[in-house]
């Protein structure tokens, strides 16, 4: 298991090159020293990563992001209105950035994460942090520093346990760095906010698109097998058709249910951010109770919805190619 390390601690295996879980408002990163090539090819590592999946370098503040990114106007317009917080920008990239980090692309993404501890850290360490989520690569992402320690502890130097995370999905990426903008991940932050600055801009999340490689549909295999039902009610009857104890991941009011099924209610009042905090815990928590089948179906197209909606679509492509 790993250590449970302090600020100050992380601050010194950072700088000395190692790979660190820190806490964010979205989900855990394992981070290392973003212009420390030996650091970053640790995070690859301890992740089984593929080196075509390129990271987001982290910083406290545009100021620091300076270093390894080109700003523009709209970068910065988007920062002051949502930074620190879920959203990253992608941008031309500075020389200074190795292609380790980038994965060859001429392009970096950036984000500033909001978590009191991880600002603490970048600012006092002068910090510029490489960080993909701290969970081995096509596993859920960890919102807690115990579900880091389950999946990675063996393969890192520490934790910085910053309690769980208050978002709970990962941040929204939105493209800068080409003609006009595109979201390329629905995140924890929503469409219409972004909408509200860029005015409608196209999403172009789905599966293996070259300049978003880590955007596979087979994401978020949570150890069980999801499937997509049409509607509520229809994924009320497949799970307690099912034969066997089934998962049943739920939204709204609970209904009467049978024995065999375990329900996990996302939010019982319909709120998205209560339902992307829940997210991941409960994909969890199935695998946990040792539920096999989970029946989930399409939510609300809005709000922080629209994230929770692609993050089942992309673990039940996973759980359905798989026996
Ligand atoms: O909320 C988050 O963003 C979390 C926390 C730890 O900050 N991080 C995270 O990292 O989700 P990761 O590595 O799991 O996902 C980053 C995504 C990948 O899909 C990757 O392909 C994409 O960002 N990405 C990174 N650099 C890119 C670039 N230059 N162009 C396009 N996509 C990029
Ligand atoms: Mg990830």
């Amino acid at each position: 298991m790993a250590e449970f390390v302090t600020v100050k601690e992380a601050i010194k295996l950072l700088q000395n090159g190692d790979v660190v879980a820190i806490p964010t408002e979205t989900v855990y990163g394992l981070a290392g020293n973003a212009l420390d090539e030996r650091a970053v090819s640790k995070i690859f590592k301890a992740k089984n990563r593929p080196s075509f999946d390129p990271l987001i370098v982290h910083g406290h503040s545009v100021s620091s992001l300076k270093r390894v990114a080109e700003f523009n106007e709209l970068a910065i317009a988007l920062f002051e209105k949502f930074a620190p917080g879920p959203i990253t920008i992608v941008l031309p990239k500075k020389h200074v950035v190795s292609d380790l980090v980038t994965s060859g692309h001429q392009t970096v993404a950036v984000r500033i994460p909001n978590h009191s501890l991880t600002l603490e850290l970048l600012e006092k360490g002068d910090l510029l942090l490489a960080a993909p989520s701290a969970n081995p690569f096509g596993f859920t992402s960890p919102t807690s520093a115990e579900h880091v320690n389950a999946q990675l502890g063996q393969r890192i130097s520490g934790i910085l346990d910053g309690g769980n995370c208050t978002v709970g999905v990962e941040s929204t990426i939105v493209d800068l760095s080409g003609e006009n903008p595109v979201v390329l991940r629905l995140g924890g932050l929503s469409y219409e906010d972004l909408e509200e600055v860029l005015g409608p801009i196209p999403i172009q999340t789905s599966s293996s698109k070259p300049n978003a490689p880590g955007m596979l549909i087979s994401h978020y295999n949570p150890g069980v097998r999801i499937h997509s039902c049409t509607s509520a009610e229809d994924a009320l009857n497949k799970a307690q058709n099912a034969g066997t104890k089934s998962g049943l991941l739920w939204l709204g009011e609970e209904p009467g249910l049978g024995e065999n099924v375990h329900l996990l209610n996302l939010s019982e009042h319909k709120d998205d951010a209560e339902a992307a905090r829940n997210l991941f815990a409960h994909l969890r928590r199935f695998g946990a109770l040792n539920i096999k089948e989970v029946f989930v179906f399409e939510l609300p197209n809005e709000g922080l919805f629209r994230a929770i909606n692609d993050r089942l679509k992309r673990a039940s492509a996973k759980t359905n190619h798989h026996d």
